[in-house]
């Protein structure tokens, strides 16, 4: 049975102090790097999302000794050595980063396996990680490019030279964890995009060498022999943050602290725009953790918020935030243009298309285009009709976006799949409801 959530309330003016569950791109990676190792690497503050629990019985299957602890989390994996056993088939959920990365991963597996994915995974595009894969030596099979599909990996892959364009840091990093078992040094020219799995290479002590221009890294790794084991403690997801921030800056009379959250400069490119739109966002109590940056960050609401044309070198450290800024933009005086997001509809669905339709719903108007979306907002907008958000693919985003929709436009939401948000932010009602607690003294 679907479960419905409906939303038929605005939230009352909070001030409060929350805290996020651990970035999912971290968490995952830890458990994919974990995996060749064969020591023992632990975690702290692992986000135990489906996507993250999809990575954890993936490496499960592949040989991987897993303990979950409360806070905790211990692998001991099989090194690098790709020893599978037979017939195996591995799901990666609704989770595009575990798929693409996991097939990097496996580039060198002595036997063929399955790889499969929910439905909207199964509609998502993998000829950008099948075409680097093949050219280091893997075999491949998948029809029109999606899942399910089967590889078997090569005994002594090959380095390769590869340019990545798209702005992708699945593409990069599946390359990247293929290029460790490689023989010699694989050189990508990616464009800009998280660096996460670059700066745990660093710590980790893998020879990686990144030169920088405006718009591209360029990016060497050397084949190694064996990892070291990964001790980390996992920062707060901006990307699930972003609910919060909006939630406040549409709210009436309301502050909100979010602490200890990633806030590598990759992944911020939400704060810039809401500052450029108006938005009181400030970071203190800011701090290095194995490369990664980390910050404490507090919002105010404002009732002065103004449109942007959105410069598109913020796309790709906005990437997963545009339907929540899409919000801010349908609140802010003018109009507003994002150029250049075509990637968005390759997304959990198709958000581009999808982010158009909900503000068609709110009575928001809107042109959309195949590459851009113009915004006409209004500061005085309020819902007053019931709206009913069904067939979104299950996408944890869109969930989350119409909830903070609802609590801050008012109307009657009724939004189906209320289990989305297990994907990522499996506390996202649990924190709704902390804040809307009556106000503790913070
Ligand atoms: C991710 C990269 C981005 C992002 C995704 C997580 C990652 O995808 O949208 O949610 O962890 O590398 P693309 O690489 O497809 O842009």
């Amino acid at each position: 049975m679907k479960k419905i959530l409906t939303i038929d309330r605005i939230i009352k003016p909070f001030n409060k102090k929350i805290n996020i569950e651990g970035d999912k791109s971290l968490s995952i990676r830890w458990v994919l790097i974990s995996f060749l190792s064969k020591k023992k690497s632990t975690s702290y503050n692992l986000l135990k999302s489906e996507d993250v629990l999809s990575a954890i019985s993936c490496i499960k299957k592949l040989g991987a000794k897993v303990k979950i602890k409360k806070n905790k989390c211990e692998i001991i994996g099989t090194g690098l050595d790709c020893k599978i056993k037979k017939n195996i088939t591995l799901n990666a959920g609704n989770s595009g980063t575990l798929g693409r990365l996991i097939l990097g991963l496996l580039i060198n597996s002595n036997r063929r396996f399955k790889l499969k994915g929910d439905k909207s995974l199964s509609k998502r595009d993998f000829s950008r990680v099948i075409i680097p894969l093949k050219k280091f030596g893997a075999e491949i099979n998948a029809r029109g490019n999606n899942l399910p599909l089967t590889m078997k990996g090569i005994k002594k892959p090959q380095a390769i030279n590869y340019i990545e364009h798209k702005g992708s840091a699945q593409c990069k990093t599946s390359v990247m964890l293929a290029a460790l078992k490689a023989d010699g040094t694989t050189k990508i020219k990616a464009k800009k995009s998280r660096n996460h799995t670059e700066l745990l290479f660093k710590h980790l002590k893998i020879p990686i060498n990144i030169k920088k221009n405006k718009k591209y890294d360029f990016i060497t790794v050397k084949g190694v022999k064996n990892i070291n084991p990964l001790n980390y403690k996992i920062p707060g997801d901006i990307s699930s943050c972003a609910f919060f921030i909006v939630l406040t800056l549409l709210s009436k009379n309301s502050k909100i602290l979010i602490e200890n959250i990633n806030i590598n400069p990759s992944r911020i490119g939400i704060i810039h725009i809401l500052r450029k739109m108006g938005g009181l966002i400030k970071i203190t109590n800011k701090r290095k953790y194995k490369g990664e940056q980390i910050g404490d960050i507090s919002v105010k609401s404002t009732k002065n918020l103004k449109g942007i044309n959105c410069p598109s070198n913020l796309n790709t450290s906005a990437i997963d935030e545009f339907l929540i800024i899409f919000l801010v933009a349908a609140k802010s005086k003018g109009i507003s243009f994002f150029k250049d997001i075509s990637e968005l509809n390759q997304k959990e669905s198709p958000r581009l298309i999808l982010g158009s339709q909900i503000l068609n719903l709110m009575g928001v108007k809107n042109i959309l285009t195949k590459n851009s979306i113009k915004i006409f907002g209004n500061p005085n907008l309020i819902i007053r009709r019931s709206i009913k958000i069904k067939n979104f693919l299950k996408d944890h985003r869109i969930f989350m976006m119409c909830v903070v929709a609802g609590l801050t436009f008012g109307g009657k939401w009724e939004i189906n799949d209320l289990d989305s948000i297990k994907t990522s932010f499996p506390t996202f009602l649990k924190t709704i409801k902390l804040i809307e607690q009556k106000s503790i003294k913070n």
